[in-house]
This record gives C-alpha cells, structure tokens and sequence, in this order.
C-alpha cells in the first residue's frame, strides 16, 4: 500500500516537472516519510492539482471521498482519473447514463459511481464478461507486455475477475441498488438482444483492450449519444494495437461528428471523442 501511493505520488511529482529523491540520513533530519505523511503528502497533491487541472480543463467538483478512492486506483492512474472526473462533470446535464465497459475489479467503477452518486437521474451500467479478454483478433499485436506473457494471444482469459469484488466497492460507498445495472457476458454476445441496455449514454468509458469489442460499442455508443456526451478509450496506443486502430476508423467514419482530444502520455494513454451533434 505505502509502495503504491509512493508510485502515485512520484508520477504526480513528476507532471508537475519535478523529480522525489531519498533523504540522506548524513545530510538531513528528516524523519523518514510514515505512511500518515504520505498520506496527507497526496491530499495536498491532489487538492492543488485539482486547481491547476480546473484552470486548464474546466472545474472539478469538490468530493470528499473522491481522494481515498484515487489512492487504490490499479492501471489508470490519477492524472487519466481526472479526465473521467471532469468528462462526468461535463457531461451531468446531457440526457443519458453512465457506462463503463470493461470493468474488471471495478475500481475505476467506484470512482465513476462516486462522481454520479448525487445525480439521481442517472444510472450506471457496467459491462463485463468476467471471464477476463477474448481471443485477440489480427488487429490486436502486442505493443506493450503488461504482465510479460510474451504474446498477445497469451492474453485471451486474463483479467478474470468475480463480479462480487465490484458489488463489495459499490456498497462501499453506499451506491444505491436500483441506479445499477451490471451486464455480464461478452459484448458480442450482448450486443445482439441489447437488453436493459440504456436508451442514451452521456458518458462512457472504454476498457475493452482489444479491437473487437471496442470497435462494437463506439458502433452503439454513436448510436445512443445526443450533442456534448463524452466518450473516453483507455489505452489507446498502449497495450494491444487494436484499440487505436479501432478508434482511428471510428473518427475517420465519422469525422463531422466527433472532437478528439488525446492528450501528452504523461496524463496517460487514453482518447477523449466529445460528440458534436445529435
Ligand atoms: C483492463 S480491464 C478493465 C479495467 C477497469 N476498467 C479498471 O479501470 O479497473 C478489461 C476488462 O474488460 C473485460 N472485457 C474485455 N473484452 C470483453 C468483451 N468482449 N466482453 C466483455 N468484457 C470484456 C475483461 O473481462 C476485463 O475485465
């Protein structure tokens, strides 16, 4: 846990230009950092980044459980987290719901909830095979090897999680029963009968990894979106090579309709499609 905050701590420091050294016991006094100091160390990192971020990219609404929440983050790290928090905050008065595809441990399904759970128009739907990847199709080469399984076909069943550990995180923060929905299956399979899918989606985010699937929601996605819904793709350019490829052909297909914002990789690799039109 200390070694997690300390990475997150290092990578905020490090957007803002600067570089953590270790104190040398023979040149200071410091006491070395306990947990409680690193803790306090990233409120105060956060609080001053959300300023900072707010001057640049529009106001971040003030929550007081948001921090604990960006502590446990796994894979999106807090500078790609502000971007969701602020693509919610964006996104609160257009008409639709709240979607995450890929789910996995539902971490990031947290923050999401955390970021709605006074809107009470909207709901959330979470969508996930929980039996981990699909086969990769040859859209999908390896370009970075997360967890070094030496090729990407190796990938097919990993991130397997059970649903429980996303129903545990929801009831953490007390998100209401009936704004839910969890989807569990394939999306290729889903997709056909589309049931209790939402009829409008304000906001979604994209966490598929592969080419198939996320080629398959931005379908739907463009379908079920008005003027001013944001759609975010996580590990674009990252990871597996389908998913720029699909969300270049989506932009390319759909050109007029969509601004697309990726930002510097050191916020993350991620593409934000803000949608022009109904
Ligand atoms: C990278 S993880 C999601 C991480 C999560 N968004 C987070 O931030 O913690 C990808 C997830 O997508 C799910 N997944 C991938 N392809 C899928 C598909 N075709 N249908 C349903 N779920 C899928 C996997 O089961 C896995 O849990």
């Amino acid at each position: 846990m200390k070694n997690k905050i300390k990475k997150i701590i290092v990578r905020v420091i490090k957007y803002f230009g600067y570089k953590l050294v270790p104190i040398s016991s023979a040149s200071s006094n410091f006491k070395k950092l306990d947990s409680t100091a690193l803790n306090e160390n990233f409120d105060n990192i956060c609080h001053n980044y959300e300023n900072l971020f707010g001057e640049k990219y529009g106001k971040i609404p003030k929550n007081e459980k948001r921090i604990g929440i960006l502590k446990d983050l796994l894979g999106t790290p807090p500078s790609e987290a502000y971007f969701i928090i602020n693509s919610i905050a964006k996104t609160e008065m257009i008409d639709g719901d709240v979607c995450e595809f890929g789910v996995a441990q539902g971490i990031t399904s947290q923050l999401i909830a955390n970021e709605i759970l006074n809107n009470e128009l909207k709901k959330l739907h979470l969508f996930d095979s929980f039996e981990g990847l699909p086969k990769p199709t040859t859209n999908d080469t390896l370009k970075d090897d997360i967890f070094n399984l030496g090729s990407i076909e190796a990938y097919a069943g990993k991130m397997s999680l059970p649903i429980e550990l996303v129903l545990n995180r929801l009831d953490n923060i007390e998100f209401p029963k009936n704004r839910y929905v969890i989807h569990k299956g394939f999306i290729e399979e889903l997709i056909i009968a589309k049931r209790q899918f939402p009829k409008y989606v304000s906001f979604a985010y994209v966490d598929f990894d592969f080419y198939e699937p996320i080629k398959i929601i931005l379908e739907y996605l463009n379908n079920v979106t008005k003027k001013g819904a944001v759609i975010m793709v996580d590990d674009y350019d990252f990871f597996s090579t389908g998913v720029k490829i699909a969300v270049d052909e989506f932009i390319l297909e759909n050109k007029s309709k969509y601004e697309l914002f990726i930002p510097k990789k050191t916020f993350g690799c991620f593409a934000i499609l803000t949608k022009l039109e109904d």
